[in-house]
């Protein structure tokens, strides 16, 4: 497999600080995966973003060892700029991404930059607002006024409007209600899907995303101590990490009627656990 963001025993450290936030880690994130990476506080979830995004070591100061490859370049922090244009981020602080007041112009803003001219730049603006599920009366807003829930979808649909081919968002659900979350999750399935990008998210709620996600990554202690699909996940989660990864409530299901019906952990699957779990209730109703 081709891999749009390659670390390989990477090692980082904030400048001075004597610790290791990341600790040999090695990941290989292929075209068009939709990559889940869970962990406590202070696992180094956000530090991993940011190399993933060419932010680290670009933007930051720290020691870096190892080998860090996005879109097929080795990152070094003379590249990461031209990295950072295939690349979309989101960070958990929308307010503090934001450049200019107004909606539109910062939506613009990255694609004024790279040179497009402003007739696409107006089509792209309308498709990235639509995308994130915005109306287009929100272009002439300042992005301070907005609820949290806005900026979260104006941060997204400034990470978007590039349609860069890999975009990582961190905690990108942390304003949303249940509603609003499941919105921004379908566009974000949307955007891999139509546009063919590569998506990372870093979240405590999984469930949201678990019918998109093709792996899920447990940080712990600054080690990427797991790595699966969401079936082997579940399956080989030790029960030591639980308390750290919210295990979805279907997940939690499957695992009290596996053992009494005889079926396999692998056949764990969103989709054949609906199936199965109707199967079940309408013989019981
Ligand atoms: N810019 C920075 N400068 C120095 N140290 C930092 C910086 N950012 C994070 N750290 C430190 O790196 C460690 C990992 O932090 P990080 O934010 O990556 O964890 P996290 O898993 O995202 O946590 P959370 O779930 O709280 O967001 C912490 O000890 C933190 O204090
Ligand atoms: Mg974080």
């Amino acid at each position: 497999m081709s891999c749009v963001a390659s670390l390989e025993n990477l090692w980082w450290s904030y400048e001075n600080s004597s610790e290791w936030v990341l600790k040999n880690v090695n990941l290989c994130v292929g075209e068009g995966e939709f990559l889940l990476i869970t962990g406590p506080t202070g696992a180094g979830k956000t530090t991993l973003a940011r190399v993933l995004c060419g932010l680290i070591p670009g933007s930051y100061r720290g020691v870096l060892k190892g080998r860090v490859s996005i879109l097929g370049s080795e990152v070094t922090s003379l590249k990461s700029l031209r990295v950072l244009s295939n690349v979309g981020f989101v960070s958990s602080d929308p307010e503090m991404q934001f450049l200019t007041t107004r909606v539109e112009d910062e939506v613009a803003l990255r694609l004024r930059f790279l040179g497009v001219d402003s007739e696409e730049i107006r089509e792209r603006v309308s498709w990235a607002i639509k995308q994130v599920g915005l109306s287009e009366s929100i272009l002439d807003k300042s992005p301070y006024e907005l609820s949290s829930g806005q900026k979260q979808r104006v941060a997204i649909a400034v990470a978007i409007a590039t349609k860069p081919r890999l975009i990582v968002f961190d905690e990108p659900l942390s304003n949303l209600d249940w509603a609003g979350a499941e919105g921004v999750v379908r566009s974000i399935e949307l955007l891999r899907r139509d546009n063919k990008a590569t998506i990372i998210v870093v979240e405590h709620r999984i469930d949201v995303f678990m019918p998109y996600l093709s792996r899920i990554a447990l940080m712990y202690g600054g080690e990427l101590v797991l790595v699966g699909d969401p079936p082997n996940f579940f399956a080989r989660l030790p029960r030591g990490l639980e308390n750290y990864v919210r295990v979805p409530e279907l997940v939690r299901i499957w695992r009290y009627i596996t053992p009494r019906h005889s079926l396999r952990n692998e056949n764990l699957s969103h989709e054949s656990l609906r199936t199965y779990l109707i199967k079940l209730l309408k013989g019981v109703y």
